[in-house]
């Protein structure tokens, strides 16, 4: 089989739920596991700056993301794994890109309008199209940075700088990596062809719900997210508070089968087999089951735990890692980005 080269960008924000594991990461350790495939994955810790931020946290996030993704199995080996901020070549190509987008196709996305309008709620005015330009900020002109804009642009230089024929990602992305491709088409046509015209890989992904209101996905506030740091006394608490009492509005039926799909990717073959038996026979107890689920998914990530902590006691140790993939990272970011400049007659 030929090889295949994958470039993702990971998320640089946030705390990590099992929704996110056993959507993206999970995709992410799949397609580093088969041979055939050359993977560049990074942190993007620019794209990070576009929202509001904490200097002082920031590096510290940045490190904990690393050591995170590396701890559940992202192996330096097999992929090149770094910060996209170590990579020069991604601001440059980005810049380059600002200039043959138009504008339209900026503000045209989905993830541009949803965050602007997150920004302003509660403040200045929402975001109304209008005039040629097709958007309006009103009053609060700080609201929406540039580089909230332009963000597709810099994810396209990310995924193009590879020359990838694949780019795995959640659903939220697959706007912007059409995008890519349209900037991919638009460069080959005004400045000759370079690169490939990449595909989402998207694979169906496991819908994990929230504990709290299975209606919707699991997403990383209170008690409704199992986050991947947290203690089995935490795990236990918000299992134990988990929708699963009959109601009217049929969120308890969609509680319980949340459990069920969770079981299925954290705890054993003969627990499955029991809860199933159980649930046929009517005498499922939903006490037990949210207790040997507790355990199950304390157990799975008790591993990821030590060594997670083992990491973070090393940050030299993170550090060439991260420098060790950046500089391999660059021989083939630098290599794209002559290629570009050639093209364009940047000397
Ligand atoms: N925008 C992506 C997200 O929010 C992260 C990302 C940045 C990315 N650059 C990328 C994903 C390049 C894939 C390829 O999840």
């Amino acid at each position: 089989m030929t090889q295949q080269t994958l470039v993702a960008g990971i998320r640089a924000s946030g705390k990590l739920h099992i929704g996110h594991y056993l959507g993206l990461i999970k995709q992410l350790l799949d397609t580093q596991a088969d041979p055939n495939n050359r993977c560049f994955y990074f942190i993007a810790d620019l794209h990070g700056i576009t929202t509001p931020f904490e200097s002082k946290e920031l590096s510290q996030n940045t490190l904990d993301i690393a050591a995170t993704y590396l701890s559940l199995g992202i192996d330096p080996n097999k992929t090149t794994f770094f910060l996209q901020n170590h990579v020069l070549e991604h601001a440059t190509l980005a810049w380059i890109f600002n200039c043959i987008t138009p504008l339209g196709e900026l503000y045209r996305m989905t993830q541009f309008k949803d965050k602007v309008e997150q920004q302003t709620s509660g403040g200045g005015k929402k975001v109304s199209m209008a005039g040629k330009i097709g958007i309006q900020i009103s009053q609060n002109k700080e609201v929406a940075n540039a580089g909230l804009l332009t963000y597709p642009c810099l994810m396209a230089a990310d995924i193009l700088l590879y020359k990838p024929s694949a780019v795995p990602v959640g659903e939220d992305q697959v706007q912007h990596v059409e995008l890519a491709r349209l900037i991919a088409k638009k460069f080959n046509g005004k400045f000759g062809k370079i690169f490939p015209e990449p595909q989402t890989y998207l694979r169906k992904p496991l819908r994990i719900m929230s504990l709290q209101d299975p209606t919707k996905k699991m997403s990383k506030t209170g008690d409704e997210a199992l986050l991947l740091d947290d203690t089995r006394e935490e795990i236990q608490r918000k299992l134990k508070k988990a929708v699963t009492a009959s109601d009217a509005s049929g969120k308890a039926s969609a509680g319980v089968d949340n459990l069920f799909l969770l079981m299925n990717s954290f705890s054993p073959e003969k627990t499955k087999k029991y809860f199933a038996d159980k649930q046929t026979e009517g005498l499922l107890q939903y006490s037990e089951l949210k207790q040997t689920l507790a355990d199950d998914i304390y157990n799975f990530f008790a591993e990821f735990r030590e060594k997670k902590k083992e990491l973070l006691n090393k940050p030299d140790y993170l550090a060439e890692i991260l420098g060790d993939g950046a500089s391999r990272a660059r021989k083939v970011a630098g290599q794209t980005l002559l290629e570009v400049k050639q093209k364009i007659g940047l000397l």
